[in-house]
Protein backbone atom coordinates (compact mmCIF):
# COMPACT_ATOMS: atom_id res chain seq x y z
CA UNK A 1 0.00 0.00 0.00
CA UNK A 2 1.28 3.37 -0.48
CA UNK A 3 2.10 5.89 1.83
CA UNK A 4 0.72 9.60 1.68
CA UNK A 5 2.93 11.84 -0.84
CA UNK A 6 3.71 14.57 1.97
CA UNK A 7 5.48 16.21 -0.64
CA UNK A 8 2.78 17.09 -2.87
CA UNK A 9 0.18 18.40 -0.34
CA UNK A 10 -1.55 20.83 -1.52
CA UNK A 11 -2.37 23.78 -0.15
CA UNK A 12 -5.32 24.59 -1.85
CA UNK A 13 -7.34 21.71 -0.35
CA UNK A 14 -9.34 19.84 -2.95
CA UNK A 15 -12.33 19.27 -0.81
CA UNK A 16 -14.72 21.82 -1.36
CA UNK A 17 -17.55 20.60 1.10
CA UNK A 18 -16.11 22.32 3.94
CA UNK A 19 -15.55 25.85 1.88
CA UNK A 20 -12.09 24.68 0.52
CA UNK A 21 -10.05 25.18 3.46
CA UNK A 22 -7.77 23.11 5.34
CA UNK A 23 -9.37 20.77 7.38
CA UNK A 24 -7.47 18.85 10.11
CA UNK A 25 -8.62 15.52 12.37
CA UNK A 26 -6.87 15.37 15.61
CA UNK A 27 -6.36 12.81 18.32
CA UNK A 28 -5.20 13.34 21.67
CA UNK A 29 -4.84 10.37 24.06
CA UNK A 30 -1.87 10.95 26.43
CA UNK A 31 -3.45 10.43 29.56
CA UNK A 32 -7.09 9.60 30.63
CA UNK A 33 -8.71 11.50 28.07
CA UNK A 34 -10.20 10.01 24.85
CA UNK A 35 -10.56 13.39 22.68
CA UNK A 36 -10.95 13.82 18.62
CA UNK A 37 -11.43 17.42 17.01
CA UNK A 38 -11.98 19.18 13.73
CA UNK A 39 -10.61 22.28 12.72
CA UNK A 40 -10.93 24.03 9.75
CA UNK A 41 -8.93 27.32 8.55
CA UNK A 42 -7.78 27.25 12.10
CA UNK A 43 -11.15 27.52 13.41
CA UNK A 44 -12.22 24.58 15.79
CA UNK A 45 -15.52 22.97 14.82
CA UNK A 46 -15.52 20.57 17.25
CA UNK A 47 -13.91 19.38 20.24
CA UNK A 48 -15.68 15.80 21.93
CA UNK A 49 -13.60 14.65 24.97
CA UNK A 50 -14.52 11.66 27.10
CA UNK A 51 -13.10 11.19 30.29
CA UNK A 52 -12.51 8.66 32.45
CA UNK A 53 -13.60 7.50 35.66
CA UNK A 54 -12.21 4.76 36.45
CA UNK A 55 -9.20 5.65 37.93
CA UNK A 56 -11.11 7.61 40.38
CA UNK A 57 -11.23 4.76 42.80
CA UNK A 58 -7.43 4.06 42.89
CA UNK A 59 -6.70 7.49 43.84
CA UNK A 60 -4.48 7.99 40.63
CA UNK A 61 -4.19 7.35 36.64
CA UNK A 62 -3.79 3.51 36.43
CA UNK A 63 -1.74 2.96 32.78
CA UNK A 64 -3.36 -0.07 31.96
CA UNK A 65 -7.38 0.96 32.63
CA UNK A 66 -6.49 3.95 30.78
CA UNK A 67 -5.55 2.11 27.74
CA UNK A 68 -8.42 0.05 27.74
CA UNK A 69 -10.85 2.89 27.66
CA UNK A 70 -8.53 4.44 24.58
CA UNK A 71 -9.58 1.18 22.71
CA UNK A 72 -13.36 1.72 23.78
CA UNK A 73 -13.93 5.28 23.46
CA UNK A 74 -11.54 6.42 20.13
CA UNK A 75 -13.83 5.21 17.43
CA UNK A 76 -17.36 6.92 18.67
CA UNK A 77 -15.42 9.83 19.80
CA UNK A 78 -13.86 10.60 16.57
CA UNK A 79 -17.79 10.15 14.88
CA UNK A 80 -18.73 12.38 17.23
CA UNK A 81 -16.13 14.69 16.56
CA UNK A 82 -17.12 14.11 12.88
CA UNK A 83 -20.81 14.95 13.39
CA UNK A 84 -20.67 17.81 15.30
CA UNK A 85 -18.38 19.47 12.87
CA UNK A 86 -20.88 18.79 10.36
CA UNK A 87 -23.85 20.40 12.46
CA UNK A 88 -21.56 23.26 13.20
CA UNK A 89 -21.42 23.91 9.37
CA UNK A 90 -25.18 23.60 8.30
CA UNK A 91 -25.73 27.11 9.45
CA UNK A 92 -23.23 28.67 6.47
CA UNK A 93 -25.08 26.94 3.77
CA UNK A 94 -22.48 28.06 1.42
CA UNK A 95 -20.11 26.33 2.22
CA UNK A 96 -21.97 23.55 3.97
CA UNK A 97 -21.58 20.00 2.58
CA UNK A 98 -20.68 17.10 4.16
CA UNK A 99 -17.86 16.24 5.92
CA UNK A 100 -16.39 13.13 6.17
CA UNK A 101 -13.29 10.96 6.69
CA UNK A 102 -12.24 11.41 3.10
CA UNK A 103 -12.55 15.35 3.02
CA UNK A 104 -9.59 15.58 5.84
CA UNK A 105 -6.56 16.83 4.92
CA UNK A 106 -4.63 15.89 7.05
CA UNK A 107 -4.02 13.85 10.50
CA UNK A 108 -2.98 15.30 13.73
CA UNK A 109 -2.07 13.15 16.87
CA UNK A 110 -0.17 13.53 20.26
CA UNK A 111 2.91 11.56 20.04
CA UNK A 112 4.58 12.42 23.10
CA UNK A 113 4.98 13.05 26.27
CA UNK A 114 2.13 10.86 28.29
CA UNK A 115 1.79 7.25 29.18
CA UNK A 116 2.59 5.21 26.18
CA UNK A 117 -0.40 2.66 26.48
CA UNK A 118 -2.10 5.60 26.06
CA UNK A 119 -0.17 7.23 22.92
CA UNK A 120 0.00 4.21 21.83
CA UNK A 121 -3.86 3.75 21.23
CA UNK A 122 -3.99 7.18 19.37
CA UNK A 123 -0.72 6.93 17.88
CA UNK A 124 -1.59 3.66 15.93
CA UNK A 125 -5.56 4.96 15.35
CA UNK A 126 -3.70 7.65 13.53
CA UNK A 127 -1.18 5.82 11.67
CA UNK A 128 -4.18 3.29 10.83
CA UNK A 129 -6.09 6.08 9.07
CA UNK A 130 -3.19 7.92 7.56
CA UNK A 131 -2.64 4.76 5.44
CA UNK A 132 -5.66 3.34 4.87
CA UNK A 133 -7.23 7.25 3.22
CA UNK A 134 -3.47 8.14 1.79
CA UNK A 135 -3.68 11.50 4.14
CA UNK A 136 -0.41 12.94 5.47
CA UNK A 137 0.01 12.52 9.15
CA UNK A 138 1.12 15.23 11.57
CA UNK A 139 2.51 14.51 15.27
CA UNK A 140 2.18 16.45 17.84
CA UNK A 141 4.19 17.14 20.95
CA UNK A 142 1.64 17.27 24.18
CA UNK A 143 3.39 20.26 25.65
CA UNK A 144 3.69 22.58 22.79
CA UNK A 145 0.01 22.18 21.81
CA UNK A 146 -0.89 23.52 25.11
CA UNK A 147 0.86 26.00 24.44
CA UNK A 148 -0.26 27.14 21.38
CA UNK A 149 -4.44 26.40 22.69
CA UNK A 150 -4.00 30.48 22.64
CA UNK A 151 -3.67 30.61 19.46
CA UNK A 152 -7.63 28.80 19.14
CA UNK A 153 -9.25 32.56 20.02
CA UNK A 154 -9.78 35.24 17.69
CA UNK A 155 -8.11 37.55 20.43
CA UNK A 156 -4.72 35.59 19.80
CA UNK A 157 -1.19 36.85 21.80
CA UNK A 158 1.45 38.51 19.50
CA UNK A 159 4.88 37.01 18.75
CA UNK A 160 7.20 36.76 20.68
CA UNK A 161 4.92 35.53 23.65
CA UNK A 162 5.62 33.63 26.76
CA UNK A 163 3.53 30.79 28.09
CA UNK A 164 3.19 29.40 31.66
CA UNK A 165 1.97 26.11 30.97
CA UNK A 166 0.99 23.98 34.06
CA UNK A 167 -0.38 20.53 34.07
CA UNK A 168 -0.26 17.35 35.77
CA UNK A 169 2.61 16.11 34.57
CA UNK A 170 4.93 19.79 33.88
CA UNK A 171 5.30 23.06 34.85
CA UNK A 172 7.17 25.14 32.31
CA UNK A 173 7.86 28.85 31.32
CA UNK A 174 7.71 28.61 27.41
CA UNK A 175 9.16 31.45 24.95
CA UNK A 176 7.38 30.73 21.70
CA UNK A 177 8.80 32.41 19.04
CA UNK A 178 6.48 31.05 16.38
CA UNK A 179 3.91 28.24 16.53
CA UNK A 180 6.92 25.71 15.77
CA UNK A 181 9.14 27.50 17.71
CA UNK A 182 9.77 27.42 21.26
CA UNK A 183 11.61 27.34 23.95
CA UNK A 184 11.74 26.13 27.59
CA UNK A 185 13.31 28.50 30.07
CA UNK A 186 12.32 27.46 33.49
CA UNK A 187 10.52 24.29 34.56
CA UNK A 188 10.02 22.24 37.83
CA UNK A 189 12.92 20.22 39.20
CA UNK A 190 10.45 18.31 41.15
CA UNK A 191 6.77 17.96 41.21
CA UNK A 192 4.85 19.90 38.50
CA UNK A 193 1.53 22.33 40.05
CA UNK A 194 -1.33 19.90 39.05
CA UNK A 195 0.62 17.02 40.89
CA UNK A 196 1.17 19.93 43.98
CA UNK A 197 -2.88 19.95 43.85
CA UNK A 198 -3.64 16.25 43.56
CA UNK A 199 -0.88 15.40 46.33
CA UNK A 200 -2.12 17.94 48.69
CA UNK A 201 -5.92 16.94 47.83
CA UNK A 202 -5.11 13.18 48.95
CA UNK A 203 -3.56 14.60 51.87
CA UNK A 204 -7.11 16.44 53.04
CA UNK A 205 -8.75 13.01 51.84
CA UNK A 206 -10.47 14.58 48.89
CA UNK A 207 -10.30 12.04 45.61
CA UNK A 208 -8.47 12.03 42.18
CA UNK A 209 -8.16 14.63 40.44
CA UNK A 210 -8.06 16.60 43.58
CA UNK A 211 -7.02 19.95 41.73
CA UNK A 212 -10.60 21.08 40.95
CA UNK A 213 -12.00 20.20 44.33
CA UNK A 214 -9.34 22.43 46.05
CA UNK A 215 -10.37 25.22 43.59
CA UNK A 216 -13.81 24.80 44.68
CA UNK A 217 -13.82 24.75 48.31
CA UNK A 218 -11.06 27.79 48.04
CA UNK A 219 -13.53 29.74 47.11
CA UNK A 220 -15.45 29.77 50.64
CA UNK A 221 -11.89 30.25 52.64
CA UNK A 222 -9.60 32.38 54.06
CA UNK A 223 -6.22 32.19 52.19
CA UNK A 224 -4.51 33.82 54.48
CA UNK A 225 -5.08 31.52 57.76
CA UNK A 226 -2.22 29.21 57.03
CA UNK A 227 0.99 29.99 56.02
CA UNK A 228 3.15 27.68 53.78
CA UNK A 229 6.55 27.85 52.86
CA UNK A 230 7.41 29.71 49.12
CA UNK A 231 11.23 27.48 48.00
CA UNK A 232 13.88 30.13 46.94
CA UNK A 233 14.98 28.58 43.49
CA UNK A 234 17.37 30.25 41.59
CA UNK A 235 16.81 31.34 38.01
CA UNK A 236 13.19 30.70 36.51
CA UNK A 237 12.55 26.78 37.86
CA UNK A 238 10.39 25.91 40.29
CA UNK A 239 9.76 23.33 43.18
CA UNK A 240 7.01 22.17 45.10
CA UNK A 241 8.19 18.91 46.73
CA UNK A 242 9.18 21.21 49.54
CA UNK A 243 5.13 22.62 50.36
CA UNK A 244 3.60 18.92 50.29
CA UNK A 245 6.34 18.11 52.67
CA UNK A 246 5.20 21.34 54.99
CA UNK A 247 1.47 20.68 54.31
CA UNK A 248 1.90 17.20 55.47
CA UNK A 249 3.92 17.79 58.50
CA UNK A 250 1.33 20.42 59.09
CA UNK A 251 -1.72 18.27 59.01
CA UNK A 252 0.25 15.59 61.20
CA UNK A 253 0.24 18.14 63.68
CA UNK A 254 -2.95 19.33 63.47
CA UNK A 255 -2.00 23.09 62.16
CA UNK A 256 0.07 23.21 65.50
CA UNK A 257 3.35 23.31 63.39
CA UNK A 258 4.93 22.26 60.16
CA UNK A 259 8.10 21.11 61.40
CA UNK A 260 9.26 16.95 61.19
CA UNK A 261 8.86 15.52 64.86
CA UNK A 262 9.31 11.54 65.60
CA UNK A 263 6.44 11.66 67.46
CA UNK A 264 3.20 14.15 66.02
CA UNK A 265 1.85 16.51 67.56
CA UNK A 266 -2.05 15.02 67.16
CA UNK A 267 -3.67 11.93 66.92
CA UNK A 268 -4.85 10.52 63.74
CA UNK A 269 -8.24 11.45 65.12
CA UNK A 270 -7.31 14.69 65.90
CA UNK A 271 -5.67 15.40 62.83
CA UNK A 272 -8.40 14.39 61.06
CA UNK A 273 -11.41 16.56 62.68
CA UNK A 274 -8.51 19.36 62.00
CA UNK A 275 -9.20 18.69 58.29
CA UNK A 276 -12.86 18.90 58.64
CA UNK A 277 -12.96 21.86 60.12
CA UNK A 278 -10.52 23.80 58.20
CA UNK A 279 -11.12 22.17 54.65
CA UNK A 280 -11.87 25.70 53.01
CA UNK A 281 -9.26 27.71 54.88
CA UNK A 282 -6.54 25.18 53.83
CA UNK A 283 -7.71 24.70 50.26
CA UNK A 284 -7.45 28.33 50.40
CA UNK A 285 -4.46 28.93 51.79
CA UNK A 286 -2.53 25.97 49.73
CA UNK A 287 -3.80 27.27 46.27
CA UNK A 288 -2.75 30.96 47.66
CA UNK A 289 0.57 29.65 47.62
CA UNK A 290 1.18 27.43 44.99
CA UNK A 291 -0.63 30.41 42.64
CA UNK A 292 2.11 33.07 43.99
CA UNK A 293 4.92 30.32 43.53
CA UNK A 294 3.95 30.45 40.04
CA UNK A 295 3.09 34.04 39.37
CA UNK A 296 6.51 35.22 41.12
CA UNK A 297 8.13 33.29 38.37
CA UNK A 298 6.35 34.60 35.65
CA UNK A 299 6.66 38.16 36.74
CA UNK A 300 10.36 37.35 36.48
CA UNK A 301 10.44 36.19 33.43
CA UNK A 302 8.82 38.78 31.41
CA UNK A 303 11.20 41.35 33.47
CA UNK A 304 13.86 39.36 32.42
CA UNK A 305 12.61 39.03 28.58
CA UNK A 306 11.00 42.53 28.26
CA UNK A 307 8.16 40.07 26.72
CA UNK A 308 4.71 41.81 27.72
CA UNK A 309 2.06 39.28 25.85
CA UNK A 310 1.42 36.65 28.52
CA UNK A 311 -0.46 33.05 28.37
CA UNK A 312 -1.59 30.77 31.00
CA UNK A 313 -2.19 27.02 29.81
CA UNK A 314 -2.57 23.52 31.10
CA UNK A 315 -5.11 22.10 33.33
CA UNK A 316 -4.30 24.16 36.37
CA UNK A 317 -4.30 27.10 34.18
CA UNK A 318 -8.69 25.99 34.51
CA UNK A 319 -7.85 27.50 38.66
CA UNK A 320 -10.16 30.30 39.13
CA UNK A 321 -7.85 31.69 41.72
CA UNK A 322 -4.73 31.43 39.05
CA UNK A 323 -6.63 32.68 36.51
CA UNK A 324 -7.96 35.91 38.72
CA UNK A 325 -4.48 36.55 40.02
CA UNK A 326 -2.75 35.92 36.63
CA UNK A 327 -5.27 38.50 35.42
CA UNK A 328 -4.83 41.00 38.15
CA UNK A 329 -1.08 40.78 38.04
CA UNK A 330 -1.36 41.97 33.68
CA UNK A 331 -3.45 44.81 34.97
CA UNK A 332 -0.68 45.85 37.19
CA UNK A 333 2.37 44.96 35.51
CA UNK A 334 0.59 46.32 31.80
CA UNK A 335 0.44 42.80 30.39
CA UNK A 336 -1.94 41.62 26.93
CA UNK A 337 -3.15 38.41 29.40
CA UNK A 338 -4.52 35.28 27.20
CA UNK A 339 -6.36 32.20 29.06
CA UNK A 340 -7.50 29.45 26.72
CA UNK A 341 -11.20 28.68 27.25
CA UNK A 342 -11.77 26.06 29.99
CA UNK A 343 -12.34 23.05 27.45
CA UNK A 344 -9.01 24.08 25.91
CA UNK A 345 -6.93 24.11 29.34
CA UNK A 346 -7.34 20.52 30.54
CA UNK A 347 -6.45 17.45 27.49
CA UNK A 348 -8.53 17.98 24.33
CA UNK A 349 -8.20 17.67 21.04
CA UNK A 350 -9.09 20.62 19.83
CA UNK A 351 -5.17 22.11 20.80
CA UNK A 352 -3.71 19.30 18.81
CA UNK A 353 -5.61 20.57 16.05
CA UNK A 354 -4.69 23.96 16.10
CA UNK A 355 -1.21 22.91 16.27
CA UNK A 356 -1.09 20.48 13.29
CA UNK A 357 -3.20 23.25 11.52
CA UNK A 358 0.59 25.36 11.91
CA UNK A 359 2.62 22.17 11.24
CA UNK A 360 0.00 21.85 8.09
CA UNK A 361 1.15 25.67 7.36
CA UNK A 362 4.55 24.87 7.63
CA UNK A 363 4.87 21.71 5.96
CA UNK A 364 5.60 19.29 9.04
CA UNK A 365 4.36 16.21 8.22
CA UNK A 366 5.99 12.46 9.57
CA UNK A 367 6.06 9.23 7.77
CA UNK A 368 4.49 5.98 9.09
CA UNK A 369 7.76 5.10 10.63
CA UNK A 370 6.44 7.75 13.89
CA UNK A 371 6.10 6.30 16.73
CA UNK A 372 4.82 7.26 20.07
CA UNK A 373 7.21 8.02 22.80
CA UNK A 374 6.85 8.63 26.57
CA UNK A 375 9.42 11.19 26.72
CA UNK A 376 10.72 13.99 23.89
CA UNK A 377 12.65 16.91 23.73
CA UNK A 378 10.91 19.93 22.26
O1 LIG B 1 -3.29 19.32 31.29
P1 LIG B 1 -3.98 18.26 32.07
O2 LIG B 1 -5.44 18.01 31.81
O3 LIG B 1 -3.26 16.88 31.92
C1 LIG B 1 -1.87 16.77 31.86
O4 LIG B 1 -1.31 17.00 30.74
O5 LIG B 1 -1.29 16.47 32.92
O6 LIG B 1 -3.79 18.64 33.62
C2 LIG B 1 -4.32 17.85 34.65
C3 LIG B 1 -4.02 18.54 35.97
C4 LIG B 1 -4.41 17.69 37.18
O7 LIG B 1 -3.34 17.72 38.09
C5 LIG B 1 -5.63 18.41 37.73
O8 LIG B 1 -5.81 18.28 39.12
C6 LIG B 1 -5.31 19.84 37.37
O9 LIG B 1 -4.77 19.77 36.06
N1 LIG B 1 -6.50 20.70 37.36
C7 LIG B 1 -6.70 21.69 38.25
C8 LIG B 1 -7.97 22.25 37.96
N2 LIG B 1 -8.50 21.58 36.88
C9 LIG B 1 -7.57 20.63 36.53
N3 LIG B 1 -5.93 22.14 39.26
C10 LIG B 1 -6.41 23.15 39.99
N4 LIG B 1 -7.62 23.74 39.78
C11 LIG B 1 -8.42 23.32 38.78
N5 LIG B 1 -9.59 23.92 38.57
ZN1 LIG C 1 -1.96 17.95 29.26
Amino acid sequence: MSQPNHESVNLSSPFMGTGGGICILAIESSCDETSAAICRDGKILSNIIAGQKVHEQYGGVVPELASRAHIQNIIPVVDQAIKLANENLKPDPDSYRDLDLKSIDAIAFTQSPGLIGSLLIGTQFAKSLALTLNKPLIAVHHMQAHVLANLINDSKPAFPFLCLTVSGGHTQIVLCESPTKMKVIGETIDDAAGEAFDKTAKLLGLPYPGGPLIDKFAKDGDANKFQFPEPQIPGLDFSFSGLKTSILYFLQNAGKSHVYKVEFLATEEEKENFIKKNLNDLCASVQQRIVSILLNKLKKASIETGIKDICIAGGVSANSGLRKAFIQMGEKYNWNTFIPDFQYCTDNAGMIAITGYYKFLEGQFSDLTVSASARAEW
